[in-house]
């Protein structure tokens, strides 16, 4: 399958920033072999919308209501995205989990209002280190995915799922190509057994991917892609991903 190489910009960029970075993106881009986007903070969804208007990178957001509209103040929701031509909505990032408590049901919610908007949801899933080392880290992804599932039920092949295992976000800290690997086959599995066309959902590892790892990373067999964090702010580093996802 193609493969998805994802910036999320986390609270990051400003008018002139965004802008200096997309041209420079833009620029170096050419005829990417995989699929590429960027996911903006939301003050930033109309401004992105129209640097990257007719070219090859998607639009995304990185959160998205769990509600529909009416009185949640400070949300937005999947309708206003997609107003915008947002294409891909990040869901049940750890760092939302983590800060704002959102629950596996909660973010299963999320990505059902996302697809109901025709938006694509990024399932962000992945384990803490504590629950690495108590050997948790399948039944952690297990359960955050399945809660997902279960609230979708049909539309499981119109996902996109991000493993990042939480100790290798924004640490340097990467987990190897078998790590990564040994969970995204779970995934695999997971999605295998809730729909016959599993194959088609592209996994994304996300973790302190840069330009120097991503070739080995992007090469395993279940990694279809990454979800890319501080190595996405330098246009020079995300090209280099983007190409080695060729
Ligand atoms: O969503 C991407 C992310 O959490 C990884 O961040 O900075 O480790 O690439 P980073």
């Amino acid at each position: 399958m193609k493969k998805l190489i994802a910036g999320n910009w986390k609270m990051n960029g400003s008018l002139a920033a965004n802008q200096s970075l997309l041209q420079e993106i833009l620029q170096g881009l050419g005829q990417a072999a995989c699929d590429v986007a960027v996911a903006v903070p939301a003050v930033y969804v109309s401004q992105v919308q129209g640097l990257l208007q007719g070219s090859a990178v998607h639009l995304g957001a990185q959160d998205v209501s769990a509600h529909d509209g009416g009185a949640y103040t400070g949300e937005v929701s999947a309708a206003m995205l997609r107003e915008f031509g947002v294409r891909y909505a990040l869901v049940g990032h750890s760092e939302r989990r983590q800060y704002h408590g959102e629950t596996d049901a909660v973010v299963a919610a999320k990505a059902q209002k996302a697809l109901n908007a025709g938006i694509t949801p990024i399932v962000c899933v992945g384990e803490t280190l504590a629950q690495r080392d108590a050997g948790e880290t399948e039944a952690v992804v297990k359960r955050q995915l399945a809660a997902v599932i279960h609230a979708i039920g049909a539309c499981t092949t119109e996902i996109v799922v991000a493993y990042e295992p939480v100790w290798a976000i924004g640490t340097g800290k990467t987990a190897t190509p078998e790590q990564a690997q040994a969970v995204h086959a779970v995934l695999r599995a997971q999605l295998a057994a809730a729909s016959t066309q599993a194959a088609k959902v592209p996994l994304l590892y996300g973790g302190s991917m840069n330009a120097g790892n991503a070739e080995q990373l992007l090469a395993q067999p279940d990694i279809n892609g990454g979800l890319i964090g501080g190595a996405a702010l330098k246009a020079p580093d995300f090209l280099k991903i983007i190409a080695a996802a060729a």
